[in-house]
């Protein structure tokens, strides 16, 4: 028989996100992350080619971005309630861990195996951020997917992208829960 970890699945059965706006202080403070990010780190990974890394932002880091955020959106002609939106999170938030994607040569694994394994990643931290008690939101937003912002605002190389952006602090609210799907649905059962 199996050795069941019950809490562990209960956890698994009853997580959710806290939305990013209704975190507040304090943040878990530089030892408070480590084991959250080694839990994060303990993440399937073919080839062993660690194709991910951590950027941890703290406060004056985030005003810095939303500027950064602020000058992209110009630069790209967005609209002003686009340029708010993409750089709210930046201008809001008390920390978030950055997971980049950093995709490793391979003849083996393929580019979206390391693609996957980096979303797992950000999955991984949001969970052991919640195992631990805080609240914590996985958002990305366009800033998230520009070039442009990437290289200015983080020095990413062009085999790098940002995989998930993991907000973490205090929970002032819970949510309510959201509809979950039917797993009959989205289920097919082949037995021969
Ligand atoms: C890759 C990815 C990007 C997301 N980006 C955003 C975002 O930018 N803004 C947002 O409000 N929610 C975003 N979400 C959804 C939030 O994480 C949302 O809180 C989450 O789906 C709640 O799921 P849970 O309650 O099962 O943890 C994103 C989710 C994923 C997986």
């Amino acid at each position: 028989m199996p050795i069941a970890n019950p809490d562990a699945l209960n956890f698994l059965q009853t997580r959710r996100s806290r939305p990013s706006k209704t975190l507040g202080l304090p943040v878990p403070d530089r030892a408070a992350l480590m084991p959250l990010l080694t839990a994060a780190a303990r993440t399937p990974d073919h080839g062993k080619l660690e194709p991910w890394r951590f950027i941890v932002l703290e406060r004056g880091a985030l005003q810095t971005l939303a500027e950064v955020a602020g000058q992209r959106g110009k630069e790209l002609g967005l609209a002003p309630e686009q340029i708010t939106k993409g750089r709210s999170q930046f201008d809001d938030g008390q920390l978030a861990v950055l997971v980049i994607e950093v995709q490793r040569p391979s003849e083996k694994v393929p580019a979206i195996e390391q693609t996957y394994s980096a979303g797992a990643v950000c999955l991984s931290l949001l969970n052991a951020a919640l195992a631990s008690g805080w609240g914590a939101n996985w958002l990305s937003g366009w800033p998230s997917h520009d070039r442009g912002f990437m290289r200015d605002g983080l020095g990413l190389e062009d085999h790098e992208r940002i995989a998930g952006i993991i907000h973490i602090g205090t929970e002032t609210s819970t949510p309510p829960e959201r509809p979950r799907p039917e797993i009959e649905s989205i289920t097919t059962w082949l037995s021969d």
